[in-house]
């Protein structure tokens, strides 16, 4: 594909902007031509006087419906509510898609892991009304919904991803043994829309046996459903299994628009040392390129990104103990080998 594509780049908060100048830099390597439109949220646009979600920044993704985001601080037991949520019920993006795959080069026991696991990103316990309540906030209570519409609209996204990607296995995961009506109407309608697939294999499994599976034998799962919390938790788990969160991607995809960024988050424990791992973000870097039509560009760059963790010269600490090689070194790692 030519010509010129447009996208909204959210820096981010702590390593996101360093961590996405390294996946700009990578795609701009690959050749693709992006003009970017550069918006601030989080915790950055609140130390500029602006709103953790300008209006300016919606404005620019209804116009550009793609985004490459980096990780946003958000505040814990208080504060603003978080940015990313907000985006994802803003453009009601419904599928958080995140593979975890191992990649040869990088140290992990699971050497065969390719697990792909969506969640449902627009219900569930995230967006929920979460109060306090009586005097001394004596109580905490969370009133949460799933609906028919979106758990059928999540399973068949997922199925149809499956079989567009060549997957064979399917599992959902639920609790619907305890949370019998918002996890159950999960199962419930996932079962429906699984008879309109039947090349698919299909399996029911409850989210903490899945834990136990994943942490034992990872390499016997292939895609799986699930809904907000269970998908959030999970994928930080199957991140682990595959060298940790500097190799994890996600791609929020709604009818009109995607966000794509990293699972991880702002790390403000390694913020400004130069040792934050690019990898996650040059991957969701990748996932775009093929949204907006650029397969040939999307496979150099996994290519590189492969060839250069299998090298394994200038892998940043977290993927190597006491390297003293940091992100821009791997970053420069990544673009020589598109050049
Ligand atoms: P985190 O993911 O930022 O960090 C967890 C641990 O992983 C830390 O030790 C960190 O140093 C390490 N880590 C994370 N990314 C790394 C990378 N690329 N390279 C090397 N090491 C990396 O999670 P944490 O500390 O719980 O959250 C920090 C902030 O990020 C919070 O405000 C949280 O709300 C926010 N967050 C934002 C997300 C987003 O914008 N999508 C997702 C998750 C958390």
């Amino acid at each position: 594909m030519s010509g010129i594509h447009r996208a909204t780049l959210i820096p981010g908060d702590g390593i996101g902007p360093s961590v996405c100048e390294a996946a700009v830099a990578a795609i701009e390597a690959t050749g693709v031509k992006i003009d970017w439109q550069v918006h601030q949220a989080g915790l950055a646009a609140i130390e500029a006087g602006r709103d953790p979600l300008p209006k300016e920044l919606l404005e620019s993704i209804r116009d550009t419906k793609v985004v490459l985001k980096g990780p946003i601080t958000t505040p814990v037991g208080e504060g603003y509510k978080s940015v990313n949520v907000s985006l994802r019920m803003e453009f009601d993006l419904y599928a958080n898609v995140r593979p975890c795959v191992s990649f040869a080069g990088v140290n992990t026991p699971f050497p065969k892991t390719n697990i792909v696991i969506i969640r449902e990103n627009t219900q569930g316990l995230y967006t929920g009304q979460d109060m306090y309540v009586g005097p001394d906030k004596q109580m905490a209570m969370l009133f949460a919904y799933n609906t028919r519409d979106a758990m059928r609209r999540i399973s068949r996204y997922t199925l149809e991803y499956a079989r567009t990607h060549g997957r064979k296995l399917v599992t959902a995961v639920h609790k619907a043994n305890i949370l019998k009506s918002l996890s159950g109407i999960f199962l419930e309608n996932f079962r429906e829309i699984a008879e309109d697939y039947r090349d698919i294999e299909v399996r029911e499994r409850i989210v903490d046996a899945v834990c136990m599976e994943l942490v034992r034998k990872p390499y016997e799962h292939d895609v799986i459903v699930t809904t907000n919390m269970f998908g959030d938790i999970l994928s930080d788990l199957a991140a682990g299994l595959v060298g940790g969160l500097g190799l994890a991607p996600g791609g929020n995809y709604g009818d009109e628009v995607a966000i794509f960024e990293a699972i991880h988050g702002s790390a403000p424990d390694i913020a400004g040392k130069n040792v934050a791992n690019p990898i996650s973000v040059m991957l969701a870097g990748v996932m775009m390129l093929r949204h907006i039509g650029e397969e040939d560009a999307a496979e150099r760059m996994q290519l590189a990104i492969q060839d250069v963790l299998k090298e394994g010269e200038y892998l940043t600490p977290d993927l190597r103990p006491h390297s003293t090689w940091g992100t821009t070194d791997l970053t420069r790692a990544v673009v020589d080998h598109l050049a």
